[in-house]
């Protein structure tokens, strides 16, 4: 599967931007720990994960940079930005030396490396970063074996898979873990993670349901595969409180120094919704099939197995039925985001 975005992502963010906007008051208190336990004195270094083109996560970084640039104006700030090596860095470092608004423009003294390795590894030596954040990617799950038949998300049917909510926890081990070993002492990883606690989450499903009986209904008229129709799942972890939970009791967890800081549920509706009121129900159709084209059409077009030409024809077929549904059916169309927002702080431990 090919998890990498469109090129188009940057313009079409607008729901992982409004994620992140929503919260800068935790990204400001993540500084102030920082600035009073002192970690990060002589300087400062950030790893942004799942970074994908860069856009949607300059306000964190401003936000983080300026508020440590006033206490230490003349420090050096390395921010490393990862994603996968298939992520287009081109087009993020374009973003960044482009947007007169770049958190590189806020002193001399910054600078950015990017790591194009996944995040359910180590990315960078033991020790060495003071924040570790991660906005709107972390439910980007390892390849699963497990997929729930008729689902368009592996969470489609979370409480009768057991195995699914295994794969989670591990997963969201694999990720803490990781980043206990990059931060240094007194370092903090925060980062949201996509949940289905909620009853919210079933405006989500509908959506994905709706998407997936597409992919059915063009198996029935013979133009993908019924193993293609059955493929066709974002491969995304939801996680649950009890999964946060769970993980904490872990011995490698208590081991690693990482302490769960704080946690607290946050949810934000679609940003594409007032469109059918404020610009009418094409402009709508036309803004949210490319919003939700850009984060999902590389994964679905990898799940054909066609030759590229072929692949493109049925794309078109696809991407009408989908702007159908919105004329149609606009209620449906939409993609709230639902979410855990989580601090760690990884403290000294002693192990004797
Ligand atoms: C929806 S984008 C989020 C981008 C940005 N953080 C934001 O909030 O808009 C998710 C990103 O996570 C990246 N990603 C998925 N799995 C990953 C992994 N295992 N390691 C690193 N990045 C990954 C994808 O390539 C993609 O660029």
């Amino acid at each position: 599967m090919d998890f990498v975005m469109k090129n188009t992502y940057n313009d079409n963010c607008i729901l992982q931007k409004n994620t992140i906007c929503s919260n800068l008051d935790l990204v400001q208190k993540c500084i102030d720990i920082l600035i009073n336990n002192g970690t990060c004195q002589e300087s400062l270094k950030i790893v942004n994960f799942g970074c994908a083109h860069g856009r949607s996560s300059q306000p964190t970084l401003t936000t983080m940079i300026s508020k440590y640039l006033k206490k230490h104006p003349h420090n050096e700030i390395m921010v490393y930005q990862n994603d996968l090596p298939t992520n287009n860095f081109s087009l993020l470092l374009s973003e960044i030396q482009g947007n007169p608004q770049s958190y590189i423009y806020l002193s001399p003294n910054v600078y950015t490396m990017c790591i194009g390795q996944s995040f359910y590894q180590q990315t960078l030596p033991n020790n060495t970063v003071h924040i570790a954040m991660g906005f709107n990617c972390f439910h980007w799950g390892t390849p699963s074996k497990i997929l729930p038949e008729g689902s368009i998300t592996m969470a489609h049917k979370r409480s009768k898979f057991p195995k699914y909510i295994k794969e989670c926890q591990n997963d969201l081990l694999s990720n803490v873990l990781n980043r206990s070993k990059e931060l240094a002492n007194g370092g903090i990883f925060i980062m949201n993670l996509l949940t289905d606690d909620k009853e919210s989450f079933k405006d989500t499903l509908d959506f994905y349901v709706a998407v997936k009986l597409i992919w059915i209904k063009m198996y029935e008229e013979c133009i993908i595969s019924k193993e293609e129709a059955e493929e066709m799942a974002l491969p995304w972890r939801y996680y649950s409180l009890g999964d946060i939970k769970h993980i904490l009791k872990d011995q490698k967890i208590k081991n690693s120094g990482m302490k769960l800081k704080s946690y607290e549920f946050r949810q934000n509706r679609c940003p594409y919704e007032p469109l059918i009121q404020s610009h009418g129900l094409e402009y709508f159709a036309e803004k949210f099939v490319s919003a939700f084209h850009a984060f999902s059409e590389p994964t679905f077009k990898s799940i054909l197995k066609c030759d590229d030409a072929k692949k493109e024809q049925i794309w078109e077929i696809y991407n009408q039925h989908l702007y159908n549904l919105c004329l149609k059916n606009p209620s449906i169309c939409r993609i709230p985001n639902n979410y855990y927002i989580t601090i760690f702080e990884k403290i000294e431990i002693n192990i004797e």
